[in-house]
């Protein structure tokens, strides 16, 4: 006997095969265990619905899809930074700001100040809209705390806001964000602590699951970046790469030498850079909010991508500097606005290519049998309304785990 037995909706998939979102109208799910063990049209449901489940519910003639989930995030940080974004809006650049010590260093100041459940009390009201705008899986890198307490510190405060709202998090180290102040005349002291110490503590903590790096002219070299990618792969920790936001650096290509998961922001990657991706089957994960609030011009090779038939990912990026975001919908609508995603890529791109991104493919990111029941409810009539409504609202329901969920 089932669990639940949801009926009288209507089911976007996006199992491979057939249409773009898996359409099956006049559909029911059933779950037991908290994972999805039987979907399809109801009329061809084994038995009477109530002979099956213990407990059946109707889903109104809505809309399912998966769970969202948003596979690059900052949550966790104190302080906030309005202030950067109105000396933007005055004509200074992110990389004018960072160099005066703005930026992500002043983020670091303020993250410093705060314990690990401060840093995670300061984080849930953003991680509930994120919730209650449909993520069931959210991924949370460190990088605001630049040394091994402090990186320590925020991906402890990532657990904790996972044990709190009952939500998976995905905990990965983001060191080689930005070189901290007391190492500014040795930026190889600060790579080599990363990579001996910070890198093999977190992973025998079990308290990242993979490690990333800002590859930039503002941040690290592809260098510093290769000698923390080997490290991470050194320990059993995956990789992923901030790659090519701002200028060419050839981020992508080294995230694809690494094998990584994902290739992130990826504005200035060239046909080179996308070919590499391919043949490594790495993500891209497109950040439409960082390039709306930083103004940028130069968009990621969206038509390159999918000649190349490169997965495409779509993420908030929720930082104070530069994607302060909290509804990864809106996100999806700012990548279809900007960067032209058709909407059966852009559902994609927040559900099967965001799983596939975080390495979680075989138990999210579609609704079939076996995989976790995590889903969510709208008041939609066709999926190409997900990010068309520029704003969060249109979520009718969240289940987790088999669980419907409150935010
Ligand atoms: O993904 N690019 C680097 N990291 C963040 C920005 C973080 C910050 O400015 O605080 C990003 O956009
Ligand atoms: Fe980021």
């Amino acid at each position: 006997m089932w669990d639940e037995l949801w009926t009288d909706i209507r089911v976007a998939t996006l199992a491979p095969g057939g249409d773009p979102y898996g359409l099956v109208e006049g559909a029911a799910l059933a779950v037991a265990d908290g994972r999805i063990a039987w979907i399809g049209p109801a009329g061809t449901l084994p038995g009477a619905p109530e002979t099956l489940a213990r407990r059946v519910i109707g889903g109104g003639g809505r809309l399912a899809t998966p769970g969202l989930v948003d596979c690059h995030t900052h949550l966790v940080f104190g302080g906030n930074r309005a202030l950067d974004f109105d000396l933007r809006a005055q004509g200074a650049t992110y990389a004018a700001i960072a160099q005066a010590g703005g930026g992500i260093r002043s983020t670091v100041g303020h993250t410093r100040d705060l314990s690990a459940a401060e840093l995670a009390a300061a984080a849930l009201p953003r991680a509930r809209r994120l919730l209650a705008d449909g993520v069931t899986t959210v991924e949370i890198k460190s990088g605001y705390g630049l040394d091994v307490a402090g990186e320590l510190k925020l991906l402890e405060a990532a657990r904790r806001l996972g044990t709190e709202l009952d939500v998976e998090v995905v905990p990965t180290l983001l060191a080689l964000h930005a070189l901290p102040a007391e190492f500014a005349h040795d930026r190889a002291g600060y790579v080599d602590l990363v990579t001996r110490e910070l890198i093999p503590a977190a992973a025998k903590a079990k308290l990242a699951v993979a490690v990333d790096v800002f590859c930039e002219t503002i941040a690290f070299t592809r260098e510093e970046c290769a000698q923390a990618l080997r490290a991470a792969l050194d320990h059993g920790l995956a990789v992923k790469v901030h790659a090519d936001q701002l200028s060419d650096g050839g981020g992508a290509a080294l995230a694809a030498e690494f094998g990584a998961l994902s290739a992130d922001h990826v504005e200035y990657t060239g046909e080179a850079g996308v070919a590499a991706l391919a043949a490594r089957g790495t993500v891209a994960v497109l950040l439409p909010g960082a390039f709306l609030m930083l103004a940028e011009k130069q968009r990621p090779p969206v038509a390159l991508l999918r000649a190349h038939g490169v997965p495409m990912a779509v993420a908030t990026d929720l930082n104070p500097g530069t994607s302060p975001c909290t509804s990864l919908t809106t996100a999806l609508a700012l990548a279809r606005a900007q960067f032209g995603l058709t909407a059966a890529e852009g559902l994609a791109a927040v559900t099967r290519e965001a799983a596939r991104a975080l390495g979680l493919l075989a138990s999210r990111g579609t609704l079939e049998p076996g995989k976790r029941a995590d889903f969510c409810l709208w008041d939609f009539e066709h999926p190409r309304e997900l990010g068309y409504w520029l704003g969060p609202g249109a979520c009718h329901a969240v289940v987790r785990g088999g669980v419907r969920r409150d935010h």
